[in-house]
């Protein structure tokens, strides 16, 4: 499959990245088992692939600006272009030595997501996707499932958790939506739940309280794979709105639908 450059470059800069993340993610493994637990050494992780990215990337392309999980916004001189750069999505995951997590990064040119690239080490799965030019993973062209019906599909989500996110709306949203499909998935990293959507795994996904750096690369995907990708009013300029409601046409508005029911 030949890959233009721009992804190539993204390629790169994710591989890199994860492959440090998969080195720290053995010692963390290790380390589970110490009285003083791993926490530090994640945070290092993470900063450490950070800046594996933002070296790549900006060498690769100098002009253009960023916006990065841990070191936030950096202006680029050509003022159109923009990475959204999460390095470790899915922390607790890695923490935990759960093995589903990813480097994420999205493209934007004049405000328009124009490329993605989502990469799990651990499961050596790397997503990239370009507008207008479909959605792979690894070498395989992806779409989104052909199901229709709510009662057929497994839908991810993400559960908010102590000290994060409106736990009585989780509540009323999971009721909702439990009682109408085949099975609900909380995997940990939201930019794979929508590369799982992209990829035909899961049949949906909705979330609260995201970031653009979370679902910039996976909304793309979901795209670019023959899928809808929305806030929770139905609109498309999703990237900065928090949440997110993802599937194929049926799907989407079903979702859509069923989390908007009153409590
Ligand atoms: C988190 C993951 C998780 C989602 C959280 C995010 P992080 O990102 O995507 O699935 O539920 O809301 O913050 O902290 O692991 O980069
Ligand atoms: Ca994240
Ligand atoms: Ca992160």
């Amino acid at each position: 499959m030949a890959r233009s450059a721009i992804i190539n470059v993204m390629v790169q800069a994710a591989m890199k990245a994860g492959r440090s993340l998969a080195r720290d993610f053995g010692e963390v493994q290790n380390l589970q088992v110490s009285m003083k637990g791993p926490g530090d050494y994640v945070s290092a992780a993470d900063r450490r692939a950070e800046q594996i990215v933002h070296q790549e990337l900006s060498r690769a392309r100098p002009g253009y600006g960023f916006l990065m999980e841990e070191s936030g916004a950096i202006d680029g001189e050509d003022g159109q272009h923009r990475f959204l750069v999460d390095p470790l999505d899915g922390t607790t995951n890695f923490l935990h030595g759960i093995p589903i997590f990813a480097v994420s990064i999205g493209l934007e040119r004049q405000g328009q997501l124009v490329a993605a690239v989502i990469f799990n080490p651990a499961m050596d799965e790397l997503y990239t996707a370009e507008r207008g030019g479909g959605a792979f993973l690894n070498d395989r062209r992806l779409r989104v499932a052909a199901r229709k019906n709510l009662s057929d599909c497994v839908i991810a989500t993400g559960i908010p958790h102590l000290g994060r996110g409106d736990h009585g709306q989780a509540l009323v949203e999971l009721r909702n939506v439990m009682g109408d499909v085949s099975g609900i998935r909380r995997a940990g990293s939201a930019a794979l739940d929508l590369a799982w959507v992209a990829a035909g795994r899961y049949d949906g996904f909705w979330e609260h309280g995201l970031s653009p750096w979370d679902i910039a690369a996976g909304v793309l995907l979901v795209r670019e794979a023959g899928g809808f990708a929305t806030d929770q009013k139905g609109d498309h300029e999703v990237v900065d709105k928090r949440d997110i409601v993802a599937g194929n046409e049926a799907v989407h508005k079903a979702l859509l639908k069923a989390l908007a029911r009153p409590a």
